[in-house]
């Protein structure tokens, strides 16, 4: 493709330097091959600028950047843009967008559940046909992970020119669907920017990422985006429950389903009932009610299947492979995941916000007999404002509450604490401190009596625990296991 086609739509500034035929579109200047073209992003940390030589020792046949670079211009096509972001974008839908045409899109965003909808979503349409799936857990075509793109497969949502050349191959492989989890800040930084989507789903809306977004109305903003963006054609499916509803669905340009436990939902349960073991209920849809079993765990997971239920109806699938996709499909890793169901039981958890917090003690109260232990943190460098809150809530909900380090990044792990600890009520005695997260761990389980439920939360699936600029090996379910196996509870 020519330089200039694969420009359309681009706010371009300048221009020099001939309209050279276009092979591929690269961000990282390790992956240009001779003729690409080079978008020299400027990150939060680095400038794409500073890997200009690279680029064209490279063979990058054209470079596309903010700013002049302080060097001289490249000996090649040169264009100045208002926003690389917005023009890595566009660049790449031009190039690759009509690859990845056949490709239904669906956008799943909220602060919490994106992983868990995004999952059930892509478990159901599977049944119908190759569906790609992007985000936490990485790139999956039919449950397969596809080649990891260097940089981004760790992001939850993967830079646009990624999501493209993804939506390409599952297009090459048969697929019709592609189910994406769009991070706020995803769409703040224009990765989805021009992925057209026919179908959006939100799911909860509370403060969390305030350190990337500096207010809370920007972070909603930024969300609504992507239903701004939706056309008469187009769908959405929006949790009712949660008070964001009210501002998105006047915003809202396309159809809509609601779902969620209020009257007046659209999608929403008869009876429900919860335990250790999952959950069944009886769901009301328009298409008539649906008698849904899942080895989910909790209140807050029975939205998050009526999320994904609501999102098949709109997508015309046969309410009989909803339910069936649904009976079937395990928790994804730290999702309330059951790591242990013996006397006691243990669930590992990824919720890290107050909200999430709530939704997760409240859903595990409801099923479990015994006392209530929790284990959890809050993440360095990240939000501050949440670690009170998130106080507040644990020593509402939790009989017992273990506060430990979660990843401190560059932070004090004990001010950390200390934040969180400032958010329990006076005289408030049903903790203790650990900062050891395995010994915390450890001392919990040792706690635990028949009927008990342990939750540790806050890293989920996570292999890995940050502390200062050191990455170690860590995971809260391999710690739960070591410590079953070493009481013969477990098969090591
Ligand atoms: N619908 C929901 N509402 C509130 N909290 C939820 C919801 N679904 C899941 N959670 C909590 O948020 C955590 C993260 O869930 P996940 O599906 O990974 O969401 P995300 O991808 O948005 O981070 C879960 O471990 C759970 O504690
Ligand atoms: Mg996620």
């Amino acid at each position: 493709m020519k330089l200039l086609q694969m420009l359309q739509g681009v706010r371009v500034l300048e221009h020099v330097g001939g309209n050279p035929e276009i092979h591929g579109l690269r961000y990282d200047s390790r992956r240009v091959t001779p003729g690409d073209c080079f978008v020299a992003v400027h990150g939060f940390k680095r400038d794409g600028l500073d890997f200009l030589d690279q680029a064209l020792a490279d063979g990058a046949a054209a470079v596309v950047t903010e700013h002049a670079p302080r060097t001289g211009l490249p000996p090649v096509a040169w264009v100045r843009v208002a926003d690389d972001r917005a023009a890595l974008s566009r660049m790449a839908a031009n190039l690759l967008g009509s690859e990845a045409g056949g490709v239904r899109m669906i956008g799943v965003t909220g602060t919490n559940g994106k992983t868990t909808v995004a999952g059930l979503i892509a478990a159901i349409l599977s049944r119908i046909a190759p569906t790609g799936l992007a985000g936490t857990l990485g790139m999956t075509l039919h449950g397969v992970e596809v080649t990891p793109f260097p940089n981004s497969s760790r992001l939850t949502t993967p830079e646009s020119v990624d999501l493209f050349e993804f939506a390409a191959q599952v297009a090459s492989r048969g697929g019709r669907y592609m189910v994406m989890e769009a991070s706020s800040a995803a769409i703040a930084l224009k990765r989805v920017a021009d992925i057209p989507f026919s179908l959006g789903v939100f799911t909860t809306f509370s403060g969390d990422h305030l350190d990337f977004h500096h207010s809370m109305d920007a972070y909603f903003r930024a969300k609504l985006s992507l239903f701004q963006n939706l056309g008469p054609e187009d769908w959405a499916v929006i949790n009712i429950d949660d008070p964001a509803a009210g501002r998105i669905v006047p915003e809202l340009q396309c159809h809509y389903l609601t779902y969620g436990f209020s009257s007046g939902a659209d999608i929403t349960p008869r009876d429900a009932r919860f335990s250790l073991r999952g959950m069944r209920a009886v769901i009301r849809t328009p298409l008539g009610e649906a008698q849904v079993e899942s080895p989910l765990l909790g209140r807050v997971n029975l939205l998050n299947i009526m999320a994904a239920m609501a999102a098949a109806l709109v997508l015309k699938i046969p309410l009989e492979e909803v339910i069936a996709a649904v009976a079937a499909w395990q928790p994804p890793r730290g999702r309330l995941e059951p790591v242990h169901r013996g006397e006691f039981a243990v669930v590992v958890d990824f919720a890290h916000t107050d909200r999430a917090l709530h939704q997760l003690l409240s859903s595990l109260r409801e099923v479990s007999n015994g006392k209530l232990i929790l284990v959890f943190g809050a993440g360095g460098d990240r939000d501050s404002t949440k670690r009170p809150r998130m106080g507040q809530v644990a020593a509402e909900w939790a009989d017992f509450l273990f506060v430990t380090s979660d990843n401190p990044r560059s932070e004090d792990p004990g001010a950390i604490a200390a934040a969180i600890t400032a958010g329990f009520p006076p005289g408030f005695s049903r903790f203790k401190l650990e900062l050891d997260r395995r010994k915390a761990i450890n001392a919990a389980l040792d706690m635990a009596g028949s009927g008990d439920t342990v939750v540790i939360a806050g890293k989920g699936h996570e292999t890995s625990q940050i502390i200062g600029d050191r990455v170690l090996d860590f995971n809260d379910a391999g710690v739960v296991r070591e410590w079953l196996s070493q009481r013969g509870l477990v098969e090591a």
